[in-house]
């Protein structure tokens, strides 16, 4: 259901200048999904992955207590794409928890953040 989501969000990347477009979905322990697409910027530093967008949404909906608990990444080449360091960072963030699903070099990865991330930082 994540990665049916997520494939639906691609569809409305902003990609113009890497032509990659990229979807996420996230489930809250809420039990509620977001998805997000990646939306870059003609300054492309300001770019935001799918990940991020996704994360941000589900924040501007359900507030700053929300916890991710999953995450599924996918990409209109079918090539093999995992989270960003910057969104492994956020995804830690608010699910320090979470099982993340990606396309790795021999196939779909599920796996927990932490293996992603290893001692995410965190300001306590
Ligand atoms: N991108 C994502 O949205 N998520 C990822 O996990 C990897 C990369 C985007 C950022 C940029 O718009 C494009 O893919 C190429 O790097």
């Amino acid at each position: 259901m994540l990665l049916h989501q997520a494939r639906a969000a691609a569809k409305n990347a902003h990609a113009p200048y890497s032509d990659f477009h990229v979807g996420a979905a996230i489930l809250t322990s809420t039990g509620e999904v977001f998805s997000g697409c990646n939306v870059e910027n003609a300054s492309y530093g300001l770019t935001n992955c799918a990940e991020r967008t996704a994360i941000f949404s589900a924040v501007a909906k359900l507030g700053p207590t929300v916890v991710v608990k999953a995450v599924a990444v996918v990409n209109d080449r079918e090539v093999p794409c995992s989270p960003c360091g910057a969104c492994r960072q956020v995804i830690y963030e608010f699910g320090p928890d979470a099982t993340i699903f990606f396309r790795g070099p021999n196939g779909w990865v599920e796996c927990p953040i932490t293996d992603l991330l290893p001692y995410g930082f965190r300001l306590k």
